[in-house]
């Protein structure tokens, strides 16, 4: 039997092959079984020779099974060209507002910034009252608000952080960018969407001047935008800032059609201005030691010119097409 099975395992060059060897010789109902299994019936003084010929017969059969089997494994592997390319796995990226937002934060890092995180959803005392806009006062109307209830919205701009920090710091110098989720209620077109982001901007301390706030401005935008863009600071108004400024910068397009600029050459990226000293107060500062300025930004908006992207609603329209050029 023995040398029946060596000759037969010889000649097996596969896995199934080797598998009817081994149910033939090994298995529970094979040609070993079979013979031990007659053991019982033999003279009494042949059973320990033969049984023990047996068992050592089965445990040499077994492990000759074993290496035969690994061998036929490890030549199938060989048999794998491991130099075909593979198959890429799928991966995702972060969204242009993401990349846009952690580039900002790293510029404003470089002057000394931190972060702070303010609320999506926010007080009314928050998000209007602490910032100089005292109920039913006109310039509510100046945010179109998505309220929760009579107390609690979704935070209409990133301004509401300003509190939240001041309040946190003070009476400490401070310099914090807050990024964030705001949302308005608002019909959505090419320019405006109802959910959007924005960066604030806070700086708080001893001899802080309008000039301050431009060469920070001015250096940042250099580094977002790039050397060939120009800055325009406008007069404006803002509850929460006196004085106030809104912030332009040259647009990218060819002039008369442009739905960016409307033709005029100049897009609006921010709003901002010298903390109103209420707002000061309101945070826990003596406006007559400290000053600050303000400022927030909207992120795509800043996107919308680098990239000339022409309608807002494709930041968030989920089109992998839109999405890709950005990864
Ligand atoms: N919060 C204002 C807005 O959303 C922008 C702003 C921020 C203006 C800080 C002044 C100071 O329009």
């Amino acid at each position: 039997l023995r040398e029946q099975a060596l000759n037969e395992l010889g000649s097996i060059s596969d896995e199934r092959s080797l598998e009817n060897w081994r149910v033939t010789f090994l298995a529970r109902r094979g040609r070993l079984a079979d013979i031990i299994s007659r053991i019982p019936s033999l003279p009494v003084e042949e059973r320990p020779a033969i049984g023990k010929m047996a068992n050592a017969l089965k445990a040499e059969l077994q492990q000759l099974y074993e290496s035969k089997l690994s061998d036929i494994r490890r030549s199938a592997i060989s048999q794998v060209d491991v130099t075909l390319p593979g198959i890429p796995p799928m991966v995702g990226g972060l969204h242009i507002t993401r990349q846009t937002i952690y580039e900002m934060v790293r510029i404003f890092g470089e002057m000394g910034f931190s972060v702070y995180e303010g609320n999506e959803v926010e007080t009314d005392e928050y998000n209007f009252s602490l910032l100089n806009i005292p109920q039913e006062h006109p310039a509510r109307d100046m945010w179109d608000t998505i309220y929760i209830d009579d107390k609690l919205l979704l935070a209409t701009h990133t301004s509401p952080g300003q509190i939240h920090v001041m309040r946190k710091y003070c009476p400490q110098p401070i310099r914090f960018v807050l990024p964030g989720k705001v949302h308005r209620y608002e019909a959505v077109s090419a320019r405006r969407e109802s959910m959007f982001y924005q960066l604030e901007g806070l700086a708080i301390g001893e001899g802080i001047t309008l000039a301050t706030l431009k060469g920070t401005f001015e250096n940042f935008a250099r580094q977002l935008f790039g050397p060939n863009r120009k800055l325009r600071f406008r007069g404006s108004y803002f509850p929460f800032t006196e004085p106030s400024v809104e912030i332009d910068i040259t647009c990218s397009c060819l002039g008369k059609g442009c739905i960016l600029c409307k033709g005029s050459g100049w897009l609006e990226i921010a709003g901002g201005g010298m903390v109103h000293p209420v707002v000061l107060r309101n945070g826990g500062y003596d406006p007559s030691k400290v000053s600050g300025f303000a400022f927030g930004f909207g992120v795509e908006r800043s996107v919308m010119p680098r990239f000339g992207i022409d309608d807002i609603r494709l930041f968030y329209g989920n089109d992998l097409r839109f999405l890709r050029q950005f990864s």
